[in-house]
């Protein structure tokens, strides 16, 4: 059976489930594109040095997630393990490097070697958004604000923003600094990823999950207090302009998220369908280094990830439009019918109606059948004594009244009518 079963931490979306897919799909498209965002899509792998550079070489999704491999000259290529660190790559080639802003969203597979559990897959889907070149808090807010607005939109109520600020590359010092002095005298009753931690990338101490960690890091310095008066004003801004515009938000000196790359701005969505620990959506404000250039580029983005959206919204019942079910079902009950329906579905479709029918031999029964499996609104019928009569039964499926329609008015009646 195992070499049926896709491999662990991925899955197949059958049409039932793609509905849903396409309808967050085309709802991140439409409330995107009024904030002025133009699809950008770029390619599921790149040359691994974009991640190792953007994520930076730290990071546990570099350390341990990524799937890497070389291609036939013996360059190494990594599967996206996220959509910002490649979307940069490929503004580098517009004018984004000579200060104009751009605005892109992006819906794809990401890649990466987690454990697989509720929510947590290898190949999961983010639908997400950059928006590069400027930077003002009233551009952060604006896009925490989108987010907020998609979320509404998809159906999803009760999602939880939580914010706060990493400051910029000079405010670190000084508020590691506290941060080490505190951590340092706690480091004997602190789990041993936070004893690496506390070497390698002190920051990450204050998301652990242990539990031997929370009291500690819960009595942790206000580092951001340590930070410059522009960086905090900077904050203060972002927070006034979201409280503007409704966004309800907590602040929380604990989230730093994953990613080396941000700077001010950082914010997490969760929901209480799936728990304080399963983020629905992150992003951030960050500055990358675009290959060449000297100067980093400036942006601020967020990805949510569409399985758990959709684990969110199955958990609140939002509904999805039924849009599985044909308009019409055709059955033919001998080799003209069939032929004559082949023909009147061709006409049809091509008019944008959804119709399913049955091009092989099988009984009335059979077919009708069919035609409930494909849950079609009206179900046309000819046999061989309606193809004498050149009519055909159209029946609705839902009262099982029927009428019979002359074949010459069969396409107008059909488009009028299902
Ligand atoms: P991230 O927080 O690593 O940020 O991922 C964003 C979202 O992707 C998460 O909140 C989650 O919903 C989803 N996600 C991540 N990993 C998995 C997984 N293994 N299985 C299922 N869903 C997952 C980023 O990727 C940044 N690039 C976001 C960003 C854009 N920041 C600035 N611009």
């Amino acid at each position: 059976m195992a070499a049926f079963a896709p491999p662990p931490g991925t899955a197949d979306i059958f049409p039932a489930e793609a509905a849903a897919w396409r309808m967050l799909e085309s709802t991140a498209a439409k409330v995107f594109s009024a904030y002025g965002y133009g699809e950008l899509r770029t390619p599921v792998f790149e040359y691994t040095e974009v991640f190792q550079r953007g994520l930076g070489g730290e990071t546990e999704v570099v350390q341990k997630e990524m799937y890497t491999f070389e291609d036939r000259g013996g360059r190494s290529l990594t599967l996206r393990p996220e959509g910002t660190a490649g979307v940069m790559r490929a503004l580098t080639n517009t004018d984004v490097a000579n200060g104009t802003e751009q605005r892109v969203f992006y819906y794809g597979p990401m890649f990466r070697g987690e454990r697989p559990s509720a929510g947590r897959r290898r190949q999961f889907h983010q639908i997400g958004v950059e928006n590069v070149g400027r930077c003002a808090p009233l551009i952060d807010a604006e896009c925490i604000a989108m987010l907020h607005n998609f979320l509404q939109q998809i159906g999803i109520t009760g999602a939880e923003f939580t914010i706060n600020t990493r400051g910029v590359a000079a405010d670190r010092a000084p508020a590691e600094a506290l941060l080490r002095e505190y951590f340092a005298k706690h480091l004997d009753s602190m789990c041993p990823d936070c004893r690496t931690r506390f070497e390698r990338n002190i920051w990450r101490m204050l998301d652990c999950k242990q539990e031997c960690c929370q009291p500690i890091i819960a009595d942790a310095p206000d580092y951001v207090s340590a930070f410059s008066e522009e960086s905090r004003n900077y904050f203060e801004e972002v927070k006034t302009a979201l409280t503007r515009l409704n966004v309800p938000f907590k602040v929380s000196s604990r989230l730093v998220r994953g990613l080396d790359y941000y700077v001010h701005t950082v914010f997490e969505v969760t929901h209480s369908a799936l728990g304080e620990q399963i983020a629905i959506a992150g992003g951030g404000r960050y500055e990358l280094f675009l290959p060449g250039e000297k100067r980093p580029l400036p942006g601020v983005g967020f990805a949510a990830g569409v399985e758990r959206l959709l684990l969110v919204r199955n958990a609140l019942e939002a509904a999805v439009p039924d849009t599985s079910g044909a308009d019409c079902f055709l059955i033919g009950l001998n080799a003209a019918a069939r032929m004559e329906n082949l023909i009147l579905a061709d006409e049809l479709r091509s008019a944008g109606k959804n119709i399913a029918l049955e091009l092989e031999e099988r009984s009335f029964k059979a077919q009708m059948r069919s035609a409930n499996r494909s849950k079609a609104a009206y179900t046309l019928i000819r046999g061989e004594s309606e193809m004498e009569q050149h009519i055909a039964i159209v029946k609705n499926m839902a009262d099982g009244t029927q009428c019979e329609v002359p074949e010459k008015q069969l396409t107008d009646y059909l488009l009028k009518n299902i």
